[in-house]
């Protein structure tokens, strides 16, 4: 395993549309497994293969990291209700904001092995799922920033970046 760069701020890479992931082997498992000791060795709670310059739809994410989840190809199929959360990426170091996400949502990915699995999420777990699988679309969290200001009480802070 080996610790890779990640990307940051006006980056290209972290614009473009990631490709799909056709071919499911060994090195397929060697980049997940580095995307994981990336994600650890920085404190994040999920981290995208953009960000380590790979143009793939790979995401890794643990919210507490014990438990990771590995997203390859994942495409939301269903949203419902809305949660307002504070994040930060670790691409765009020292910013936070606010940023509307929905309150649950299920998603249909593949696993490494290439098979092919759904799964729902909800609260923090379903804004961190979110906030990576946008990373794919060469989306940012800033993107999200003007949307409407929340009802303080909503807030959902994170604690790490994603
Ligand atoms: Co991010």
């Amino acid at each position: 395993m080996a610790l890779r760069n990640v990307l940051k701020n006006d980056e290209p890479i972290l614009r473009l549309k990631a490709k799909e992931v056709k071919t499911f082997d060994e090195n397929l498992g060697v980049l997940i497994d580095d995307m994981i000791q990336t994600m650890n060795h920085e404190e994040g709670v999920g981290l995208a293969a953009p960000q380590i310059g790979i143009t793939r739809q790979i995401c890794v994410i643990s919210e507490d990291g014990e438990t990771v989840y590995e997203l390859i190809n994942p495409v939301i199929s269903k949203k419902s209700g809305e949660q307002y959360s504070i994040e930060g990426c670790l691409s765009v170091p020292g910013v936070r904001g606010t940023v509307k996400r929905p309150q649950t949502i299920t998603v249909d990915f593949f696993d490494r092995k290439g098979e092919k699995k759904a799964m729902e999420v909800t609260d923090f777990l379903a804004i961190i799922f979110c906030h990576e699988i946008d990373h794919l679309s060469g989306i940012l969290f800033t993107d999200h920033l003007k949307e409407d200001e929340p009802p303080q009480k909503k807030y959902k802070k994170s604690r790490k970046n994603a």
